[in-house]
């Protein structure tokens, strides 16, 4: 009965999402443009001509029909950071899913925001054109019948934050290639610009949702005479803890409540690591304020203080996007079927810098492993070039995919032996983050773990010579990227792809492919 109801649903054409749900369509056209962001006039990314990238505001269980068209001279993709795709690693938006699409072409996303909630953002996903722009905000409201598990604020402010350079995303990728490292940033931006002011109400409290959109450098943000309460991480609605400043690592996002509760006056808003920049916070009906920007005491923060780690938690009474309690899960319960260790590393392979996990260096495929798995086309994967467990031999090259059952339930430590602190990002999943601890792993740390409340994440900062322990329960089927957030990390290799399986083939585990499916590499001439 179950069977003959959706593929009546798969005849309809609408397996690819819910029926019950609302749609929204939109076309967004990417080009070119030039912007003076760091008083020098330089090529950025736009989105029908803004940048950064329009809102995308949706609630809860909405489907989004967005149609991308690629007005550069290079492929394109956009990938959605935290959306879940459930059963659709079909819409995710990187070269292991989809086929970049090419200049004057388009494509056209289909997928919902099930059963999800919270701060998220998207960017493109090709070559470096994150570091010209692309990227925006992603936020999804709760569903009228959802009470959120804080008042509502007075306003709601979107913060993208992240490092920036003057020089072009295709300079940046020519110096990857010819096997260095990318550069010190030459700024940071906060909605794309040096300098924003956000106003509000004396008394009244405001939403912050912070994401870091940059390429490589984490941050630490606080705003002068303000602490921040921190109520959502990725989806996550915390236990409500206050904060004088919080880390904000590539990839991640986070919301926290700021009620303006000092007199009136500019109030600097401080994205720090390496940086120190004049965001102000203003006060409306201030005096109008004479002196210069300056700059806050920079104090950099240790990199442990102030982390969203063991000290976070999970509300477990607070709903989330669904009305049961998300603590009705009882993850420390359930016994992994499997542990994984992964170890990042720089290496030399025929003389040029590329970044490995567990010694293997991901290169892309002309043809999306997803495509190449749906056909049954040989040659394009190998599932046996990437261990899990870190390797002694030297680095090697591949396009590396670890096979995963559906249904499995894994337990990943990320073991960071650089003295650089790493961001680790799955699509498709957000992961019970259960703990960090400094040097070497092993199986006696498991009783340190969270195993009551952990934080779910998508991202996952591991600090220097550090690990951090995940756990992960393999309920979405499809090609997953697992990859460093760190844009150059993992355009030269850091990153491999979660093939989650189940031997039946079956619309209620993943959805068909999209009938408007681009083909590329080995794919041309198959047919959807
Ligand atoms: C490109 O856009 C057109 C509408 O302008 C749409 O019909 C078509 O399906 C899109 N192509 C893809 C591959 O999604
Ligand atoms: C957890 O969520 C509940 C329900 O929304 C709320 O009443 C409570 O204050 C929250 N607890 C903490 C410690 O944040």
């Amino acid at each position: 009965m179950l069977q003959w109801v959706i593929g009546l649903l798969a005849l309809l054409g609408v397996s690819q999402v819910d029926a019950e749900d609302p749609y929204f369509y939109y076309t967004w056209t990417v080009t070119y443009g030039t912007r003076s962001i760091l008083r020098v006039p330089q090529q950025v990314i736009l989105i029908n001509d803004q940048f950064p990238g329009p809102k995308l505001e949706v609630v809860t269980n909405n489907n989004i029909v967005l149609n991308l068209i690629n007005k550069l001279d290079q492929p394109f993709l956009l990938t959605w950071n935290g959306i879940k795709q459930r059963k659709n690693s079909w819409q995710d938006g990187v070269l292991g899913t989809n086929c970049p699409i090419p200049p004057n072409s388009n494509y056209t996303y289909k997928f919902q925001a099930k059963d999800q909630i919270g701060s998220y953002t998207y960017f493109p996903s090709t070559l470096l054109h994150k570091a010209a722009g692309g990227f925006g905000a992603l936020n999804i409201y709760h569903r009228s019948v959802i009470p959120i598990p804080y008042g509502y604020p007075a306003g709601d402010f979107t913060l993208l934050i992240g490092d920036w350079y003057k020089t072009s995303h295709k300079t940046l990728q020519q110096s990857l290639d010819s096997g260095k490292p990318l550069p010190f940033p030459d700024g940071v931006l906060i909605n794309g610009q040096t300098q924003s002011t956000f106003s509000g109400e004396q008394g009244k409290t405001y939403m912050f949702r912070i994401s870091n959109v940059g390429l490589s450098t984490s941050f630490n943000f606080r705003i002068q005479g303000h602490t921040m309460k921190l109520v959502e991480v990725e989806g996550s609605h915390v236990v409500q803890n206050l904060y004088d400043s919080l880390d904000v690592h590539v990839g991640q996002s986070l919301a926290v409540l700021v009620t303006l509760n000092q007199p009136p006056k500019d109030y600097y808003i401080v994205a720090s690591k390496d940086f120190r920049g004049p965001f102000s916070l203003q006060l409306q009906c201030c005096t109008t304020q004479t002196h210069k920007p300056r700059f806050l005491d920079p104090c950099l923060q240790l990199l442990h203080s102030n982390f969203i780690g063991q000290c976070s938690r999970w509300n477990l009474t607070s709903n989330a996007a669904r009305p049961n309690p998300q603590g009705s899960f009882h993850y420390g319960k359930i016994t992994p079927t499997k542990t994984i260790i992964l170890a990042n590393s720089a290496s030399f392979i025929n003389g040029k810098l590329r970044y490995t996990v567990n010694g293997v260096s991901y290169v892309n495929s002309d043809t999306p492993l997803k495509l190449a798995d749906y056909f049954n086309i040989p040659g394009v994967f190998t599932m046996d070039s990437i261990q899990g467990l870190p390797s002694g031999g030297a680095a090697t090259v591949a396009t590396s995919v670890m096979p995963v059952s559906l249904h499995d339930f894994l337990e990943v430590v990320f073991q960071n032996n650089e003295n650089t602190p790493q961001s680790w990002h799955l699509d498709g999943y957000d992961f019970w983050v259960v703990g960090f601890g400094s040097g070497q792993w092993n199986p006696h740390k498991r009783k340190t773990y969270n195993l009551v409340d952990a934080l779910t994440r998508h991202t996952t900062q591991v600090y220097p010579n550090s690990w951090t322990a995940v756990l992960i329960s393999m309920d979405n089927q499809g090609m997953w990227n697992l990859r460093s957030a760190a844009w150059g990390r993992q355009y030269l290799g850091q990153q491999f792809y979660l093939r989650v399986f189940d031997p039946v083939r079956s619309l209620t585990n993943e959805y068909d492919i999209p009938s408007n499916v681009l083909l590329c590499g080995k794919a041309v001439g198959f047919h959807p």
